[in-house]
């Protein structure tokens, strides 16, 4: 039978030159949009952290799917990690580096307890902008990164090298 790491790469479409030429992007919709293979990917996720997590964090916008079905299935909650200009409160905010572009992610200064354990989870690990930028801003508002989860992990843009000594769980790694 087929492992969760086969199954994701069966179902990730694999698309040259999107965004910008050059970038061969690896798209997850086709995993997402199939029951068996969303269900084994998140019960993947929650079985790798299990007891290891107070919350997670889910990065906008691919990684609040992933995010909302781990924090259901393993009842805790959920804190998300905007891009800029989105929350309404006291916020956080963090620029990053991306493959294509730059951004900027926020977080609330106050969604959970401050010590909290935050797993933090996305769709895709590339160059680690996006992850090392949530988890920055996660440090500076007072949570306690309990360690990073993807479906996916493009080894060549050595993302792993922004996140610090904290554990990466990554189901694929092409
Ligand atoms: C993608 C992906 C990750 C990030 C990975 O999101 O969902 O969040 O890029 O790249 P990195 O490791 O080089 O930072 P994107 O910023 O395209 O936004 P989206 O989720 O709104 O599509
Ligand atoms: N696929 C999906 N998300 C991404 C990629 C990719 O190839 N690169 C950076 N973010």
């Amino acid at each position: 039978t087929e492992s969760v790491e086969q199954m994701i790469d069966r179902l990730c479409e694999k698309i040259p030159d999107h965004p910008e030429p050059g970038v061969l992007f690896r798209d997850l919709t086709p995993l997402f949009a199939d029951g068996e293979g969303f269900h084994r990917t998140v019960d993947a996720l929650v079985d790798a952290f299990r007891g290891q997590y107070d919350c997670v964090a889910g990065v906008e916008a691919r990684g609040f799917m992933i995010a909302a079905a781990v924090a259901y299935a393993s009842g805790a909650g959920i804190i998300p990690v905007r891009k800029a200009g989105k929350l309404p409160r006291e916020t956080l905010s963090q620029s990053y580096d991306l493959e294509y572009g730059t951004g900027t992610l926020e977080i609330h200064t106050d969604d959970a307890p401050r010590g909290s354990r935050v797993l933090v989870l996305d769709d895709v690990l590339a160059t680690g902008g996006t992850l090392g930028a949530a988890s920055a801003l996660l440090t500076r508002g007072g949570y306690n990164v309990a360690g990073f989860g993807v479906i996916m992990e493009l080894t060549a843009l050595r993302g792993r090298t922004q996140l610090g000594g904290h554990r990466v769980r990554a189901l694929l790694r092409v």
